[in-house]
């Protein structure tokens, strides 16, 4: 006899990203930052004392949410610090969202958004994007409205397409929502500052935004889990006060995450120094044939074009790939399967990846 909830036993569970176990493997395949966290963050970790963790942590993570406010333009009212950008979906979906009710999000999405929908036991609306260059429908907020979504989930820059969504289209979608739109930003340190693309400033003049924040890869910190929600203060009260974990951050957590925020400058220098190899691997991507979308975040989304068609298709690349030691993403889904995901890696690491192409491929890279 099962003791689970029916839609627990229904569902599936959610599938993370290969961790090859050879130290020396080229990891293109999970998002993750090439560079090392910020020095300051050793710096933590050597200085911590054991003795420190006999008392509870900060429940609220309150000078870490401090920072960050300071850093966005807003009161720490506006700010909940969670355990990955994970937790606050979760406490999205638990706080604002009945069992049964819809969640709206894009086709392609971030695919855990599906697996926390089920654990609610919320039937999920899935919206395509636009073919090619994967743009929201027109009727995109009309659609969610017509199916009663009680929450919208948008990721952006999005992936796995990478493609940009400004905030002046951002703020017409909100205001067309009848629910909530949780923006999820998970990419957005690697959006090209040309843009001045800014979704912070929407949460001042909409009740219904969520921005998604996380540190995993923008600060190098995919291991510590730690990220944060940016919303108006009638939105966060209630995750912070009643369905938050009693103390959902623990304090290494909190002194890390401090340390990383607190050294933008750090940060900022390896997210251009992403922006600089994700042009170059576009042009080289390109080159061997691949059609590749602009990007804005820190990885690339490959097509394999008719010029390959003879040779392989994306699913055998990406096993071929595997077999020399370079792991990239392959998602069987019907409008990716054609397609390879490619974080962005130090330099070095990219050409190993456009050599084992260029050989598997039979080509020349000059
Ligand atoms: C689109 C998107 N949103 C949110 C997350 C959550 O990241 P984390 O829980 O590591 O902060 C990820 C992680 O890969 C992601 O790809």
């Amino acid at each position: 006899m099962s003791y689970e909830r029916p839609n627990i036993e229904a569902m599936q569970g959610y599938v993370s990203g290969e961790q090859p176990e050879d130290p020396g493997a080229i990891k293109l395949n999970t998002n993750e930052n090439p560079y090392p966290p910020a020095p300051e963050v050793a710096k933590v970790i050597a200085g911590f004392s054991a003795d420190t963790l006999r008392r509870y942590p900060p429940p609220t993570a309150d000078e870490f949410r401090a920072v960050a406010a300071t850093l966005h333009g807003v009161t720490r009212d506006h700010l909940i610090a969670t355990r990955g950008g994970d937790e606050l979906l979760r406490l999205v979906i638990t706080t604002f969202v009945d069992p049964g009710a819809s969640i709206g999000t894009t086709d392609p999405t971030y695919s855990l958004y599906k697996t926390l929908a089920a654990v609610q036991d919320c039937p999920v609306v899935s919206i395509p994007l636009e073919p090619e260059q994967w743009q929201l429908p027109q009727d995109f907020a009309a659609q969610m409205n017509a199916a009663g979504v009680k929450l919208t989930l948008l990721v952006n820059p999005h992936a796995p397409t990478g493609h940009l969504v400004n905030q002046d289209q951002l703020r017409e979608l909100a205001t067309d929502l009848e629910g909530l739109l949780l923006i999820d930003e998970a990419y957005v340190d690697f959006v090209d500052p040309r843009l001045n693309y800014n979704a912070t400033t929407l949460i001042h003049d909409l009740d219904n935004v969520i921005i998604l924040r996380t540190l995993s890869k923008g600060y190098s910190l995919a291991g510590l889990r730690f990220g944060y929600g940016i919303a108006p203060p009638n939105l966060i009260a209630p995750m912070l006060i009643k369905t938050r974990d009693s103390y959902n951050l623990d304090l290494l957590s909190q002194k890390i995450a401090l340390a990383a925020i607190s050294n933008q400058s750090y940060a900022s220098d390896t997210w251009a120094r992403v922006r600089s190899e994700r042009s170059r691997m576009q042009t080289s991507l390109e080159g061997l044939g691949f059609l590749v979308g602009a990007s804005e975040t820190n990885f690339l989304l490959a097509t394999v074009s008719a010029i390959h068609h003879n040779q392989t298709t994306a699913k055998e690349l990406y096993h071929r790939l595997k077999s020399s030691g370079v792991f990239v993403r392959y998602f069987s889904d019907e409008r990716l399967r054609d397609k390879l995901r490619i974080t962005i890696g130090t330099p070095a690491e990219n050409n190993q990846l456009l050599t084992a192409l260029g050989s598997i491929l039979g080509q020349d890279l000059g």
